[in-house]
């Protein structure tokens, strides 16, 4: 872990002019803030077609195949960041019912973290961490006949999961709280093993520290939302984190939740209908000098894109309070195509770097477990395409 560490770290710093730019501020500001160290590699990106370019989205290793004579270590790195995973080939068999309302892709989730949970588990009891309706907890109190806390903000969500605990008579007990008050403490013993799927920025940060200082006998999250944090740029756990020297800003810490596996063709148009739209209307404010600088549209209504792009421009000039002079709107929607399909080309750069982001975010909690006395491992628990957040951080006190 060390090792890898410290490789990711020099990688993403010697790369970092091609990660840390937004594609979509490049394409407005008309700057690459790389094209001048690697102009190779821009004249390659505008040969694509939007074709091309939406294969390659498609396809994280065929963009790294195509980008290696650009960046000649980034299969090396994507090799290195590689976690051995954990999908248990044997599907856990439930009891009748047990999965009433919990939604398919978020079933097939809990039921391989359930399985390793139980595979590496420690402790008499479990913790649920910001559960919400507590699918997981549900499923761990069922296989393992031991206790769940599950601690939750949202008093509708415990209320549901106590219900349907209740009903089935599982030993489940939802705590209502909010994990950053002084209070979250109390639900932590050094007998439990402490789980959360999906815990955001912060929340899974807290939890971390919590299972420290408490002691508890094993801990196992998936993070994701690394940007949902208080303070407004990363603040490492590990020693090697701190001294990386790799600050990572709120929108940087973006990147890694920037793939729309889950997405779908339908979601995709929708998203490439309004950056069309965004980018086009920039494009008729700037060239008509109605503001300075780059103006942020409020975010539309998905019912909205079908009315066409003249529409939506005058709703955002109206939302603006911009008086629109006479416009050839269809030059500026084939403009906002344009600087859409740039947008994506320079996305493909930043996207092979997401992986590897991320692997650093999820070995900079490892490495503190580790030097805070646990044994950890760091692997996925499913495939992408059942959710890209996938990385399981595993840790167990040591004796
Ligand atoms: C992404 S959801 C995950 C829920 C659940 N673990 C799952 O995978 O279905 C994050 C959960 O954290 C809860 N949450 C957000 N802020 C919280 C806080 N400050 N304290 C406790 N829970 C919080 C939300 O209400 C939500 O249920």
């Amino acid at each position: 872990m060390h090792q890898s560490f410290a490789d990711i770290t020099s990688f993403l710093i010697r790369h970092q002019s091609y990660w840390r730019h937004d594609p979509f501020h490049q394409v407005i500001s008309g700057q690459v803030v790389w094209q001048p160290s690697a102009p190779r590699l821009f004249e390659w990106l505008q040969t694509l077609s939007s074709q091309q370019i939406h294969q390659l989205k498609s396809s994280t290793q065929c963009t790294i195949e195509a980008l290696e004579p650009y960046i000649s270590d980034i299969r090396a790195i994507h090799t290195a960041t590689e976690l051995s995973s954990i999908c248990a080939a044997d599907e856990l068999t439930l009891p009748r019912g047990l999965d009433a309302g919990i939604p398919g892709r978020k079933l097939e989730q809990i039921k391989q973290m359930t399985t390793a949970c139980l595979n590496d588990h420690a402790g008499t009891e479990w913790l649920e961490w910001c559960s919400g309706k507590g699918f997981l907890g549900r499923l761990l109190a069922s296989e393992s006949k031991q206790t769940v806390t599950s601690f939750e903000f949202q008093g509708a969500l415990c209320r549901a999961g106590q219900q349907e605990a209740d009903k089935r008579a599982l030993p489940m007990r939802f705590v209502q709280g909010d994990a950053f008050s002084p209070q979250a403490k109390w639900v932590f013993k050094s007998t439990q093993h402490a789980v959360a799927l999906h815990a955001c920025g912060d929340l899974h940060v807290t939890l971390i520290k919590y299972a420290v200082e408490q002691s508890l006998s094993a801990l196992t999250i998936s993070p994701c939302c690394y940007h949902l944090i208080q303070g407004d740029s990363y603040s490492p756990l590990s020693q090697e984190g701190k001294a990386a020297n790799l600050s990572l800003t709120k929108q940087e810490l973006r990147i890694p939740l920037q793939e729309t596996v889950t997405g779908g063709e339908r979601v995709r148009r929708h998203r490439e209908k309004e950056m069309v739209f965004r980018l086009g209307f920039d494009a008729l404010c700037q060239h008509h000098q109605l503001s300075q600088g780059y103006l942020p549209v409020p975010s539309l209504q998905k019912s909205q894109l079908s009315q066409g792009f003249q529409a939506l421009c005058e709703w955002a000039a109206g939302k603006k309070q911009l008086d629109l002079p006479m416009v050839d709107f269809d030059y500026f929607e084939k403009i906002g195509q344009q600087r859409y399909w740039q947008m994506e080309a320079l996305s493909l750069v930043q996207g092979v770097f997401r992986r590897p982001l991320e692997v650093w975010l999820a070995l900079d909690k490892a490495l503190y477990l580790q030097q805070q006395g646990f044994s950890v491992a760091l692997r996925t628990f499913c495939e992408p395409s059942v959710t890209p957040r996938n990385i399981l951080i595993h840790a167990m006190r040591q004796q």
